[in-house]
């Protein structure tokens, strides 16, 4: 037989581990294929990192960076720099990179500086806001990738308006193969809700870290409004990324507005699944909320997940509390319909990460045979 092609994930984020978990599942499946994942080390924490490739038998990264945080400029620059000594020791035929971090964004240059072929997960999303960085990072790496997955039609089309359709596949979303493949096994092994003395369909889930939302000017009066609403409406379950916890120091529990850790996997998709209402910043978790029928509210005045917003299943408030009230208590009256049926249209019938795989695999084939 011939000696198995030799393909290197980067990772370095929470989304991320949760991207690769199932591509690396279905990579391991196949007998053409060495896969190895080098983590940048973005994110370091035990309940940040740990926890993920644990809970979702991610093999032990073959090689760390341990870059941690910085300024964008710095931290990119520091994983471009070890990524390139990574890349020459490990001798890639494919490197595969994922989502919109910075990590994302050194994986794609690190490779395609040194002429390595490099496929981009999740590609094609676009939230036409250049201010984000995550928008930038998806920009570069469509562009400088020579293989692109997209998750849904939406990103599909954005690729072709970019001139991009050539190397692009349609694959479905790989978070859509992770929902599908957990999400009993959150119900069975998760004492989230015991463990919080909470009652299915009666509390909210909170998640804030992005840095328009998080910047003191911001976060203060979005802590009061749902402060507010966690007393008044529905009681608020709010786990803090390290960047909100360093802003809001010592922000202690008001009753209803419930702050804790960050969630591992199965706890959050036991968390999202039980809540009434999803009020968040994140990207993954607006289309997360969406597959596992929970209404979702989110706190910015765009997003990259258009169809969540198309079927239904979420609201955009941008940094407006008159509009989150408003929203909470529409959703908390019913005000949702069900969008289960568009679920597989978008995201695909969850064997997106095996139609990755074949394809990568196949497209080897054809560019190093
Ligand atoms: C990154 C991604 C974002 C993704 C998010 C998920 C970029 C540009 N952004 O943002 O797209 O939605 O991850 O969490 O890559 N920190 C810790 N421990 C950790 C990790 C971070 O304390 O394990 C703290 C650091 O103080 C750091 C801050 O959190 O300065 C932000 O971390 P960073 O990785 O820079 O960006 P995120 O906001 O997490």
């Amino acid at each position: 037989m011939a000696e198995p092609y030799h393909v290197v994930s980067v990772v370095g984020a929470r989304p991320q581990f949760v991207k690769l978990a199932p591509v690396s599942r279905a990579l391991s499946a196949r007998d053409d294929v060495r896969h190895s994942i080098v983590h940048t080390g973005q994110h370091y924490d035990a309940s940040m990192s740990d926890v993920f490739f644990d809970e979702l038998r991610i093999p032990q990264p073959d090689v760390d960076l341990e870059i941690g945080s910085g300024a964008h400029g710095r931290q990119t620059g520091r994983m471009l720099e070890k990524l390139e000594t990574a890349m020459t020791d490990l001798v890639p035929d494919a490197v595969l990179s994922y989502g919109d971090t910075n990590s994302t964004l050194a994986a794609t240059l690190a490779a395609a500086k040194m002429t390595i072929p490099v496929a981009h997960v999740e590609a094609g999303l676009r939230s036409f806001n250049r201010a984000m960085p995550e928008e930038i990072n998806r920009l570069v790496a469509d562009h400088c990738s020579d293989r692109l997955y997209a998750p849904t039609p939406a990103a599909m089309a954005h690729l072709e308006r970019e001139g991009l359709v050539s190397r692009s596949v349609r694959s479905g979303d790989v978070m859509f193969d992770a929902v599908l493949y957990n999400r009993e096994l959150a119900e069975a092994k998760s004492d989230f809700l015991r463990g919080q003395g909470l009652v299915a369909g009666q509390y909210g889930l909170v998640t804030v870290h992005r840095p328009v939302n998080t910047d003191k000017a911001s976060l203060g009066p979005l802590v009061s409004t749902l402060q507010e609403l966690a007393a008044g409406e529905i009681p608020l379950i709010f786990p803090l990324h390290p960047r909100t916890r360093a802003v809001l120091g010592e922000l202690r529990d008001t009753g209803a507005l419930r702050i804790i850790e960050p969630l591992g996997y199965l706890d959050m998709l036991k968390a999202v699944a039980a809540a009434a209402v999803v009020v968040t910043d994140s990207g993954g978790l607006q289309k997360e909320a969406a597959m596992l029928g929970t209404p979702c509210i989110t706190l910015r005045a765009e997003t990259e997940w258009t169809e969540t917003i198309d079927m239904g299943a979420n609201v955009l408030v941008g940094r407006s509390a008159d509009r989150l009230r408003e929203e909470v208590r529409r959703v908390l009256r019913g005000g949702t319909g069900d969008w289960s049926g568009a679920l597989r249209e978008q995201y695909g019938d969850g064997d997106a990460s095996r139609l990755i795989a074949a394809d990568l695999l196949g497209w080897l084939g054809g560019i190093k045979p």
